[in-house]
């Protein structure tokens, strides 16, 4: 039970920043526009919108966040160095409650192999940003990376001095998911009793998953004292990611007893913007994974289903509703109308426009055509699909395949971009999906290696909608893409061209297609 005396944790949200760090995770200006909605929704304290220095790309996105999205503390990140500073500061200060989060690596393998720099040239460089970052704003972050390696008392050292220099947040982060639970304990504890200044800032933790510890790592940081968490939707992040928010959120909930702490999340929008990060990324949240999994609150073993059924709280710490996991599922049909979707929609999490809800209702029309039951996993494909479908390049339109065993599929593609249609017609590939990847190819111009395919159904029964993931190599970096239909070949169509949407989109639209037929 929450009670007045409890203390306030800020929830630092780095999805958009660490979070995009994951391989394949990148997403383009609208993603992250409606992702950086989604977390104001959400509750959360402060959105880490992205490294303004990092690339152009990056750099219009924090700008942007922080020009519209409002409710939230809007940062940027930047290394110890006037440039990006000053790069961070140009993007966060259109915010209304702009940060600057500066860091410097502090461990004596970063100093002595990364940065070729002794103990008081850190804490020198280190002073220097945070002055300069506290010049432009009065909100400022220092992270010590790799703190959680780092001497002590050095560590104590470079705390002490950058709270002097102006640090109204310092973060310790674990970068390599390399601590423990009660090392992180500790070593909270210890700045705690012996940094003088301690009191004039908010002690944060920034921790890895490496050794899937990111989310006890936190915990055990905040029963020692720390007021922010840094973490992102679905622990995405670097390598093993970074501590999932919906974990954090939810133990510090559900465990209030012990924590005797609050957070400012809509817990019952978790389970949304869980789908909604999952959708942009293309990475998929494992169906046993804690609060947001398919299974987490899936009850099998009969001797479990007795007691639910006895008493809920035999077998159930959290309630689903809770988190926003849907508690009915069969909704709508054919005849179902434009309120009554309006209305589940709503249920659901989704705050449509007009415009979008025409649009919507038009697809789940075609959708109830072709399917019996509409279920709710259905409607959410719908409503991302037209939420997430802004400013995409290349749209599909139309295709026919003429295949079978021992024969050479003959492909026909049609694909629009902006109001220009292009066409192709070729005969290629060992199969249906490999002939429209090729086809896509020809037509974008773009050329790819496809590193991982995968089908799953959205919802369930024989007419279910199929949704496909697929990984592509493109110069060397990887690109995700989602496509969802209730046939898999337009279904692999759609993913193939939202994988060159995100191409397009990191290299500026330089896909080009002087090769195909126009229509
Ligand atoms: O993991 C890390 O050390 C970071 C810092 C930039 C905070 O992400
Ligand atoms: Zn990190």
């Amino acid at each position: 039970m929450s009670d007045s005396s409890n203390r306030q944790i800020v929830i630092f949200d780095t999805t958009l920043r660490d979070g995009e760090q994951s391989p394949g995770a990148s997403m383009n200006l609208a993603e992250k526009m409606e992702v950086a909605q989604t977390l104001v929704e959400l509750g959360v304290d402060v959105i880490e919108a992205g490294f303004p220095i990092a690339s152009p790309g990056d750099f219009e996105a924090v700008t942007e966040i922080a020009k519209n999205i409002r409710g939230s503390v809007i940062c940027g990140l930047s290394r110890c160095r006037n440039a990006d500073i000053d790069r961070a500061w140009e993007a966060v200060q259109h915010a209304q409650q702009p940060r600057i989060h500066v860091f410097l690596a502090t461990s004596a393998i970063h100093r002595e192999h990364k940065l070729n720099m002794g103990k008081d040239e850190i804490i020198a460089r280190a002073v220097e940003g945070v002055s300069r970052a506290a010049s432009y704003c009065p909100n400022v972050e220092f992270s010590p990376e790799d703190a959680a390696r780092t001497e002590h008392d050095f560590l104590c050292r470079v705390v002490e001095a950058t709270i002097d220099a102006g640090a109204t947040t310092v973060n310790i982060p674990d970068t390599v998911g390399y601590a423990t639970p009660s090392e992180m304990h500790k070593v909270i504890s210890l700045l705690r009793n012996r940094v003088p200044n301690i009191d004039k800032t908010v002690l944060s933790v920034h921790c890895h998953n490496d050794l899937g510890m990111a989310v006890a790592n936190s915990l055990a940081a905040v029963e020692a004292g720390a007021g922010q968490v840094e973490c992102t939707i679905n622990g995405i992040g670097e390598r093993a990611g970074n501590c999932s928010l919906e974990e954090v959120v939810m133990a510090l909930r559900t465990r209030n007893d012990f924590f005797k702490a609050d957070t400012r999340i809509a817990t019952q929008r978790l389970v949304l913007a869980s789908r909604l990060v999952s959708a942009v990324t293309g990475i998929q949240v494992q169906r046993n994974k804690a609060i947001v999994g398919q299974n987490a609150f899936a009850h099998e073993a009969g001797i479990h289903q007795d007691g639910m059924l006895k008493e809920r709280t035999t077998y159930e710490i959290m309630r689903p509703e809770d988190v926003g996991c849907a508690k009915t599922d069969l909704v709508l049909g054919k005849h179902s109308g434009r309120a009554a979707l309006a209305d589940r929609a709503k249920d659901l999490g989704y705050d449509l426009s007009g415009e979008q809800l025409v649009t919507v209702f038009e697809q789940f029309k075609v959708l109830a055509d072709k399917k019996k039951d509409i279920y709710d996993g259905d409607i959410t494909s719908l409503i991302e699909q037209e939420i997430l479908a802004v400013n995409e390049l290349w749209s599909f339109s139309s295709y026919r395949v003429d295949t079978g065993t021992d024969r050479t599929p003959h492909v026909t593609l049609a694909i629009g971009r902006g109001q220009e249609q292009f066409s192709t017609e070729m005969a290629c590939g060992d199969g249906p999906i490999d002939a429209i990847f090729l086809a896509i190819e020809k037509l974008t111009a773009v050329p790819m290696v496809c590193k991982d395919f995968q089908v799953h159904s959205v919802t369930v029964g024989n007419d279910a909608q199929g949704e496909v993931l697929v990984e592509v190599e493109h110069n060397d970096r990887i690109y995700r893409g989602r496509g969802v239909s209730t046939d898999s070949v337009e279904a692999s169509a759609k993913a193939f061209l939202s994988a060159v949407n995100r191409i397009a989109a990191v290299t500026n639209g330089s896909a080009t297609n002087n090769t195909a037929d126009r229509q």
